[in-house]
């Protein structure tokens, strides 16, 4: 007899891997299926910034409540993730510098600032002497920063690999190279989906195919506008440290990662699945990073590649159930933050699943806000 599923979960990326987790360790019987191989698209691609407050500036909403929420959970997962799995996912915790070029950009960090500590957010500004006593190598052409203290960086694929991993040691199947092609939808529910070697019965369904999760549901008349985002990235190799935590400044930003890495991100294209870096985009990027960080000019080159991000219509992403069809949920959407928001998006998709109430309110994250139903 063919297996039955509790629930089957439709992407490999660090969205999935996060909901397959938390599954398995409360004991549900899942199974996480992945076109390619895991973490393959967009959650390889990411630098892996925590940026809840570098990225989310003054809107301050249920989105950056989500981010600083997912953003504590990561002292508690690394330990976790490494004990079940073995890896480590190189978290770091040495905050965040968002440095200004512009006079127009000191007056919007101020802004920020003034939001972030309204919500408790720790955040202070710096002239340029105290950004360049402690990152000397950044260019003096700064007019200062904001200095974020909890805001951290992780490796995004280790991530990615750590939860799918340890989601599989608790019970979990992991079935790579299985394109989901359809979706089984009878009398309001959804009853499994269809691969092309077979249909897999189950009795919930979580769509987290990122940047495809649209192009997933059209043929079955589901329009959730999910779309893509490139983002183009390099790396450099040096023997010594040029920073010692992230920077971000408007149109670049840089990650030191173990080993002498540093990463420098990222290029912004919208409506595209292109994956090729593009010789504009790579050149624009060296410019910005020159111009930050100077001595990046004698680094060692290593590598350039790109990633699509799922992004909505209004720059939040979907969390929750269909409304129509009973047992469809979707976890997508999570645009230029998935690796940040992965953990509390494990849990929250968790607990709808148990018919738990949630101690986070949804409703601004409903897919129901943009769905568009031809039953
Ligand atoms: P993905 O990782 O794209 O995974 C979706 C998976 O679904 C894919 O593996 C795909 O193969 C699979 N799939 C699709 N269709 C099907 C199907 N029909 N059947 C089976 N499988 C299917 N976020 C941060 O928080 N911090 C950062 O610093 C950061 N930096 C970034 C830098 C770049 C250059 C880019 C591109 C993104 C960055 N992001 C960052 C965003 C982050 O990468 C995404 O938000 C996150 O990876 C989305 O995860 P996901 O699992 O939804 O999507
Ligand atoms: N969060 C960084 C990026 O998406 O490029």
């Amino acid at each position: 007899m063919k297996s039955h599923y509790d629930v089957a979960i439709i992407g490999g990326g660090v969205i999935g891997g996060s909901i397959a987790y938390q599954l398995a360790k409360r004991g549900s019987k899942v199974v996480l299926l992945e076109k390619d191989r895991l973490a393959s698209q967009s959650s390889q691609a990411a630098a892996g910034m925590l940026g809840a407050q570098v990225e989310l500036g003054t809107e301050v909403g249920p989105l950056f409540e989500l981010a600083v929420k997912s953003r504590a959970m990561f002292r508690e997962l690394t330990g976790e993730l490494k004990d079940i799995s073995g890896i480590d996912f190189g978290f770091v915790d040495k905050g965040m510098l968002k440095v200004a070029f512009e006079p127009e950009q000191v007056a919007e960090f101020q802004e920020i600032i003034d939001a972030q500590q309204k919500m408790g957010q720790p955040v202070e500004w710096m002239n340029t002497t105290e950004v360049i006593a402690r990152e000397p190598e950044i260019s003096g052409e700064i007019l200062g920063g904001m200095y974020i203290p909890g805001d951290g960086q992780v490796s995004a694929p280790e991530l990615s690999l750590a939860f799918a991993k340890s989601a599989a040691a608790l019970g979990a199947e992991i079935r790579e190279h299985t394109e989901v092609l359809s979706l089984v939808l009878e009398q309001g529910s959804v009853k499994g989906v269809v691969t092309a070697e077979e249909t897999i019965s189950c009795d919930k369904v979580v769509i987290c195919a990122g940047a495809w999760s649209g192009i997933l549901l059209k043929p079955m008349g589901i329009d959730l506008p999910v779309y893509p985002v490139k983002g183009e990235c390099f790396s450099v190799l040096t023997h010594k440290p040029l920073i010692t935590s992230t920077v971000f400044s408007h149109g670049c930003y840089m990650v030191p990662k173990r080993g002498g890495r540093l990463v420098v991100g990222a290029t912004m294209k919208e409506h595209t699945y292109d994956r090729k870096v593009s010789f504009d985009g790579l050149a624009t990027l060296v410019e910005r990073a020159k111009r930050l960080l100077p001595q990046i000019r004698e680094a060692e080159w290593e590598k350039a590649w790109a990633g699509i991000r799922p992004q909505t219509g209004d720059g939040m992403p979907y969390l929750g159930e269909h409304g129509d069809w009973k047992g469809l949920l979707f976890a997508t959407g999570h645009f230029r933050n998935g690796i940040l928001l992965s953990p509390i998006t494990g849990c929250l998709i968790a607990d709808l699943i148990e018919g738990k109430t949630s101690e986070i309110n949804l409703s601004s994250f409903s897919p129901t806000r943009h769905l568009i139903v031809k039953q």
